[in-house]
């Protein structure tokens, strides 16, 4: 049986949702990271991201102007950082001041790598869509790269803002992704 509720309590169903850092470089060289839960893979070949951000964030304002970032996946030890960056804006604080994380220079676009994290994807946006309170930017994949971390290792958000990793209990299951017909 299904009850009615208020939208916003039954949008927390989605969680744990994982959590994506991404990287912008504005043009006068300054780094923003700004964390996303509104992110997936949207097309194979070629490879791109789909990254939801907030109209008034800094990121988007980056984004329309430079059409460059990094889609970084951080891992668990970076949460502290991926919190603070969270949770402030880079309208007029420079955030690289104040966390930890150390970058590495990327190879075809300006904004860094995050070392240590579990994989970092360099994209280009391709599109750019309004999505009401948000802009959906469409970013191909143009080079990729990976640590020895493990995805289990990867950051979730379980609720707002309680971020934790995910382990997978018991057996998984396989399942056929190439259908017939
Ligand atoms: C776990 C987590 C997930 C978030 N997901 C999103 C998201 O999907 N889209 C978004 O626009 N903001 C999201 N935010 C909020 C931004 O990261 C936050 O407002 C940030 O300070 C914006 O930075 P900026 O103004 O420098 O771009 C999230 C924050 C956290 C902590």
């Amino acid at each position: 049986m299904l009850k009615n509720n208020d939208i916003e309590g039954v949008v927390k169903y989605r969680f744990p949702e994982a959590v994506a850092l991404i990287i912008t470089k504005n043009k006068t060289g300054k780094v923003d990271l700004c964390p996303v839960g509104f992110f997936t893979l949207a097309s194979w070949e070629p490879k791109a991201w789909v990254i939801s951000v907030y109209k008034t964030h800094y990121t988007t304002s980056v984004l329309k102007d430079t059409k460059e970032f990094v889609l970084c996946l951080p891992s668990f030890e970076q949460v502290e950082d991926v919190l603070y960056c969270g949770s402030v804006h880079g309208w007029k604080i420079d955030k690289t001041k104040n966390i930890k994380l150390k970058f590495i220079q990327s190879k075809h676009i300006k904004p860094p790598l995050i070392d240590n994290s579990i994989a970092c994807f360099e994209c280009k946006v391709a599109e750019e869509y309004d999505a009401m309170d948000h802009v959906l930017f469409l970013g191909e994949v143009v080079a990729s790269y990976e640590s020895n971390k493990n995805w289990k290792d990867k950051i979730y958000n379980w609720d707002d803002k309680k971020l934790g990793t995910l382990k997978l209990g018991g057996k998984s299951k396989k399942i056929n992704y190439s259908p017939v017909g």
